[in-house]
């Protein structure tokens, strides 16, 4: 076997996530809030466009050059950058576009620093791939974000970096005259950063800014599966620099070939939906508001400050450490599935749940009642 195998962690989201399945199938009340999916789906005019596409097209290996281009448009639309389509490569999610843009960038054997807490796909796809994850531990203090002082602490520098801005799993954006800052320390050191925009798009106060902005050498990932509430069609891109297109395009061809056909044609017509998508995160914004206000009350106070995405990562190592355990008994005791900080970060994990409310305004309010019955007994027990 290879040995790199061994070090990928389990998805501890999955087994949570099976285990409200299965109450579901026995026809028990859950609250899904431990995945990272909107509960809704693609606008549906965009869904219209995919059952003609069906109808019309023969879905054989295809790229579509008009999404590219409004992708590429996108990028004027919202950043005022300049990019041209051909750095534009639509991949399967933003996950395949990690994958080739971490195989193409850096040699087996490699450092590359991630922040902790952080997307544990970032550490084991480096994993995976025979290289060395470097993870940098970011507290409260840093708003769960890395500083450029880190980056200079490192010694030796390493290869590359990723950054998540607004991170899953804190929401947590890197504010603006940071990414500069580590923009310049990453030029001055020869590192090379990958930047994952997946929550792009579900912002609750000022907009967020693009890595090209700062550095247009770094590579951009982003994806249709939050904004655009496409999780299952499995689609994504990635923003190359210009030198770095032929070789990413010959690995994306012999790797994957293409993203799936339809999806390209839905996601195409999703982008003209701007109005439903956003009626979505407005609704992540009140169950945002809700829970914030809310879980203080019922003692959980230490809560990552969310800037964007849909998730709220709290501090619960004043009610347990085993974050997973605690995870379990309160899905079998309610239904309110939640995620365990474990899953974002191997050392502090256990005193972390992540909070997901890309779900209903009323499932988010009975999930803060079920939560707080629960925290009441557990306290009188
Ligand atoms: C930060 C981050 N990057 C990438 C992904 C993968 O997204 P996709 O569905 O586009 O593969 C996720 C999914 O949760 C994520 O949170």
């Amino acid at each position: 076997m290879n040995e790199a195998a061994g070090k990928v962690a389990p998805f501890y989201a999955v087994e949570l996530n099976r285990i409200a399945n299965e109450r579901q199938r026995r026809g028990l009340p859950v609250i899904h809030m431990e995945v990272g999916q909107p509960s809704a789906g693609a606008p549906a005019a965009a869904i219209e466009a995919g059952h003609r596409a069906l109808r019309d097209c023969p879905q054989g290996y295809w790229e579509s050059g008009a999404l590219a281009e409004r992708l590429a448009h996108l990028y004027r639309e919202r950043y005022g950058l300049p990019v041209d389509p051909s750095q534009i490569l639509l991949t399967m999610g933003a996950s395949a576009a990690l994958v080739l843009t971490i195989a193409v960038l850096f040699a087996r054997g490699a450092r590359v620093a991630v922040p902790r807490p952080g997307y544990p796909a970032h550490r084991n796809v480096l994993h995976a791939l025979g290289l060395v994850p470097l993870e940098l531990d970011c507290g409260s203090e840093t708003r769960f974000q890395p500083t450029a002082a880190m980056i200079r602490a490192l010694d030796p520098a390493p290869a590359g970096l990723i950054l998540t801005s607004p991170s899953n799993p804190t929401g947590t954006m890197l504010p603006e005259a940071e990414l500069r800052a580590i923009t310049a320390a990453c030029r001055e050191r020869d590192i090379r950063i990958i930047s994952d925009e997946t929550y792009h798009g579900i912002i609750y106060g000022p907009r967020a800014h693009s890595m090209l902005e700062y550095g247009p050498d770094a590579v951009v990932v982003n994806t249709f599966s939050k904004y655009w509430c496409m999780t299952g069609w499995r689609l994504g891109w990635a923003v190359v620099p210009a030198p770095l297109v032929d070789v990413m395009r010959r690995f994306a061809g012999n790797l994957f070939l293409v993203p799936p056909t339809l999806s390209q044609h839905v996601a195409l017509a999703a982008m003209d939906h701007a109005a439903e998508l956003d009626g979505h995160v407005a609704t992540y914004a009140t169950n945002r508001r809700l829970l914030m206000a809310a879980l203080p009350a019922l003692g959980i106070t230490h809560i990552a400050p969310a800037d964007g995405a849909f998730y709220l990562y709290a501090d619960v190592g004043h009610l347990t450490h085993d974050s997973l355990q605690w995870c379990r008994d309160l899905l079998d005791a309610t239904g309110v599935a939640l995620n365990t900080g474990k899953d974002f970060d191997s050392v502090h994990g256990g005193r972390f749940i992540r909070i997901s409310f890309a779900v209903s305004t009323d499932e988010t309010a009975q999930a803060i009642e079920s939560l707080g019955r629960w925290l009441e007994a557990r306290k009188r027990a």
